[in-house]
């Protein structure tokens, strides 16, 4: 399964259930999640933000191809942190390496939201794939 690393015994959290949106910053782009949609690709967990984001055209990098072995797809939770899956202890060593942590930081290839509030989420300069993705 997308997201998943077998080193790593854990759960994948549950998607979310009802539609919500997130806000990615700086490039202020609000896109509305259809749980009937989830998973929209094979990168990160199903419905995990790296997930959303990717189907959507929003870069994030994602080295480890979202199966929580580095700590590029790090983002910064602004608002609707308390409708987040509960971070594992793989993801809490991951991240302990990303640049710039703050109290809000999360791995968006491990991160579910499930659907109950509306997220906005800043994407750090250094994970904005855009001199690789753009043409
Ligand atoms: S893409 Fe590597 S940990 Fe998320």
């Amino acid at each position: 399964m997308g997201g998943t690393n077998p080193y790593i015994q854990q759960d994948a959290p549950q998607p979310a259930t009802q539609k919500f949106t997130i806000t990615f910053l700086p490039m202020n782009v609000t896109l509305e999640v259809d749980p009937e949609s989830i998973p929209y690709g094979v990168t990160g967990l199903p419905g995990s933000i790296l997930d959303i984001a990717l189907a959507h055209a929003i870069e994030i990098d994602h080295a480890c191809g979202g199966v929580c072995a580095c700590s590029t797809c790090h983002c910064i939770v602004r608002e609707g942190g308390e409708s987040l899956s509960e971070m594992s202890d793989g993801e809490e060593d991951e991240l302990s390496f990303a640049p710039g942590l703050t109290p809000h930081s999360r791995l968006s290839c491990q991160t579910v939201p499930d659907g109950t509030r509306n997220l906005v989420v800043e994407i750090p300069d250094w994970n904005r794939n855009i001199v690789r993705e753009s043409h």
